[in-house]
């Protein structure tokens, strides 16, 4: 069943690393004879030719971005709003819900940036409704990111990761959209949450750089089969916070990790929609070592 999911092919990192390579060989060559004149004591830091960009409403993201900014030496540009978010969940559910319906994106303090500079950009945000957060909006309809290779990377409560980094792709068709990262709240605000986003970093960028695609990631899977009560146990655990979406798992596949990721195949049918068929990743520690979590849901593509 799974062999018939339609999964994204994201560009390969290495290759589009190694692009960036060769157009910059003889440039930095160049430097770096100018460079080796000098005594050490006078030679500047190479500057970064990495930024990440982000916007955070409640800090979640703010936090992967700092562990991301950390892991690959990049600069760092929050995204502020002109006019904030109001400070509860369910007037931000609002105002984000009248900006999409209306598709009025909201002002930044900050949207022309000077990214001249840099070749590669990692875009942090929250999921909102789906995909990424309003905000970015306004930063892609200010910034021409052309020819820059894009590293999406995400909180959310439950998923948007390949969907918002598929909609990014449409958005910057002349961008080379990399594979995506996201981590669930839940994850990020547990007590070891920052250790967690350090081992979630490090995983992402090993993928990136061995040119993974989130297809590739997936080829270690099982073929999807029936349910058995204990895959049906560590579904139940797994989602016991997320009633809302009323999941609904009708088959599983398995990969041995330290511990088990699980690929639920199932229904959603929360918010009065009818049921969409879904992915919902899971993953099973080793004895002793924590319970099941619900690691994201994934849309599945037709
Ligand atoms: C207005 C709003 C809409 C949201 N929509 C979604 C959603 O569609 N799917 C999801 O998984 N999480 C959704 N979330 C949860 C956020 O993505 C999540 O809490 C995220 O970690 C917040 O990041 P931040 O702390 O950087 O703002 C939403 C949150 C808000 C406030």
């Amino acid at each position: 069943m799974l062999g018939k999911l339609k999964l994204g092919v994201a560009v390969s990192a290495v290759a589009v690393s190694a692009m960036f390579v060769a157009c910059n060989d003889r440039a930095e060559s160049d430097a770096q004879s100018k460079a080796q004149a000098k005594p050490a004591a006078e030679v500047a830091p190479a500057a970064s030719k990495s930024v990440v960009v982000y916007f955070s409403q409640t800090g979640t993201t703010k936090k992967l971005a700092g562990v991301l900014k950390q892991a690959v030496n990049a600069d760092e540009i929050e995204l502020r709003l002109v006019t904030p978010y109001p400070s509860t969940y369910d007037s931000t559910i609002a105002a984000v819900g009248a900006q999409r319906e209306s598709k009025q994106w909201p002002a930044l303090e900050n949207a022309k940036l000077d990214l001249a500079k840099y070749d590669t950009v990692y875009l942090g945000y929250p999921i909102m409704f789906g995909s990424f957060a309003p905000p970015i909006y306004t930063f892609l309809d200010s910034n021409d990111l052309s020819g820059k290779v894009v590293v999406p990377f995400c909180t959310f409560g439950s998923g948007g990761r390949k969907v918002s980094a598929a909609e990014l792709k449409t958005l910057e068709p002349g961008a080379n959209v990399t594979l995506a990262m996201g981590v669930s709240n839940k994850r990020m605000s547990r007590d070891d949450g920052d250790s967690i986003a350090k081992v979630e970093v490090e995983t992402f960028l090993a993928n990136l750089a061995a040119g993974k695609t989130d297809e590739m990631l997936m080829g270690g899977y099982s073929e999807q089969r029936p349910l058995t009560a204990e895959d049906s146990a560590v579904f139940a655990a797994a989602t016991k916070d997320y009633a809302y979406l009323q999941l609904k798992p009708l088959s599983v596949s398995t990969q041995v990790v330290a511990g088990m990721n699980y690929l639920f195949l199932g229904t959603m049918s929360g918010f009065n929609r009818p049921p969409a068929e879904t992915m919902v990743k899971i993953f099973k520690p080793l004895p002793g070592r924590g319970e099941p979590e619900l690691i994201e849901l994934l849309v599945v593509e037709k």
